[in-house]
């Protein structure tokens, strides 16, 4: 049985409006999401929903997560948030450097890496996404870009930090394609990560990191991308916009930790 307990991370991006996401809560939380503890759950709503969001998911296990940072803790950043604003909204999570924010927005690893570093010291759980484009997994590409984005993500973390980073591989050609990569090509890519993870931080604090998956991920395909070993569970992008497939990944992940 895995040391990890499973997690479903939904990445709402820009969908939902406040009104909509208290909504959705209210759908997810009539389903037990959030009432138990075998696997754990957080909902990243745009910024604009994190605050009703966030009371709506008051009193249940359910976190709460942003979809991006600054690295700056404040100044003439107009647009950008920071992550000591995040924290007083008791966001505990934040996704960084999701492949639209590198490909659309242009971040590149030197930012993605400054961020990371910038919500451990807020004491926010990065999710650090890293995966290959299609063309760069047609050439043979896949591990040497998940290593360059995994190492320059993480330079400069401390090994007493680590344990709080999670990351996700998320291919980018899985992304809202109805692609997934196969469960043996996503567990090739996670034990490469957790390899690494244990270069940088030792293997017993590699052990304890979290490395989703993410890109299509359905609850017809769930169940056998979290039986392989190094899948500790899931970014939904889609099927976190509806309470029913969420909660049956909930429900697929739950079940994933007793095998
Ligand atoms: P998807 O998105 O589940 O819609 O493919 C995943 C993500 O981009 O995090």
């Amino acid at each position: 049985m895995s040391k990890r307990t499973p997690l479903i991370a939904g990445n709402w991006k820009m969908n939902k409006t406040a009104t909509e996401g208290v909504e959705l809560v209210k759908e997810i939380s009539a389903a037990s999401v959030g009432s138990h503890a075998s696997v754990n759950v957080v909902l990243c709503p745009p910024f604009t929903a994190l605050s009703a969001v966030g009371q709506a998911i008051e009193g249940s296990l359910i976190a709460l997560g942003a979809q991006n940072i600054h690295d700056k803790a404040n100044g003439a950043f107009t647009g950008e948030i920071s992550a000591s604003m995040l924290r007083n909204l008791h966001v505990t999570h934040v996704i960084i450097g999701h492949s639209e924010r590198r490909s659309i927005f242009g971040e590149d690893d030197a930012f993605v890496n400054r961020k990371v570093l910038a919500a451990l010291s807020a004491t926010l759980k990065p999710i650090l996404c890293v995966g290959e484009l299609l063309a760069e997994r047609e050439a043979n590409q896949t591990m040497e870009v998940v290593r360059r984005q995994l190492e320059a993500g993480l330079a400069g973390v401390p090994a007493a930090k680590a344990e709080s980073v999670i990351i996700a591989y998320e291919p980018v050609w899985a992304i809202g394609t109805g692609k997934t990569a196969t469960p043996a090509m996503a567990q090739e890519v996670h034990a490469f990560i957790r390899k690494l993870l244990a270069q940088q931080f030792g293997a017993d604090t590699a052990a304890r990191i979290l490395i989703l998956y993410g890109g299509s991920m359905k609850p017809d395909n769930a169940d056998a991308l979290l039986a392989e070993q190094d899948i500790d569970g899931g970014l939904i992008g889609g099927a976190a916009l509806d309470a029913k497939s969420f909660t049956e990944l909930v429900r697929i992940a739950a079940k994933s930790l007793s095998r």
